[in-house]
């Protein structure tokens, strides 16, 4: 088939990218015309952006975001949610642990993407009703922080080996509790923290 003969195509993708490189050209030749001033389909094409679904502690949320940003950084960053941390950055620390979908996750190790259609859980999502979830109350009634860094990441781990296991055994908090670190050292107190909010059930 000759080229002038190969069909038309008139699908979105290369619709937006015509309307793209139109945009580009006419910015060439209009410096005001600034991108946040633009229909937000055609920003977010020019930007490289990728639509993703998602339920944050109970919320559904749409948001765009360039495909390399982390699940960490998108909930610090486009969602406010600070009380998830970020230590090392490269799945070793679990500072940045979230629920997905029920199963403790390092947030910093994937992608937003990899969220798309999922339900996640922070630390802030553990509240009941403005109250503090029983786990994160035993973490205070037991000292189980110094900095506080590695705290949130702790609690969530805690709260997830106790949602899939009640009543654990010794041996067994320890294992759940193996990917989070904590450069205080304040494992004796961590230890008793989870101990202590088997009893109050969560
Ligand atoms: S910050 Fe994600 S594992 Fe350390
Ligand atoms: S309390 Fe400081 S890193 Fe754990």
């Amino acid at each position: 088939m000759k080229k002038s003969d190969k069909p038309i195509n008139p699908s979105r993708r290369n619709f937006l990218k015509g309307v793209s490189s139109g945009i580009v050209g006419a910015y060439a030749i209009t410096p005001n015309l600034k991108i946040e001033n633009l229909p937000k389909e055609i920003s977010d094409s020019i930007e490289g952006k990728v639509k993703l679904t998602l339920k944050v502690n109970g919320e559904k949320i749409s948001k765009s975001v360039k495909p390399n940003t982390t699940l960490a950084d998108f909930i610090r960053e486009e969602l406010k949610l600070t009380g998830t941390k970020i230590v090392c950055n490269q799945g070793e620390c679990g500072s940045c642990t979230v629920l997905m979908n029920g199963e403790a996750v390092y947030s910093c190790h994937l992608l937003a993407l990899d969220a798309d259609g999922s339900e996640i859980i922070t630390v802030e999502g553990l509240l009941n009703n403005d109250e503090l979830n029983s786990v994160q109350k035993s973490f205070i009634d037991n000292d189980g922080l110094q900095c506080g860094f590695c705290t949130p990441g702790q609690i969530i781990s805690a709260y997830a080996l106790l949602k899939n296991n009640p009543n654990p055994t010794d041996e067994e908090i320890k294992n759940g509790m193996s990917g989070n670190v904590c450069r205080c050292g304040a494992y004796p107190k961590i230890f008793d923290s989870v101990k202590d909010a088997i009893n109050k059930k969560i």
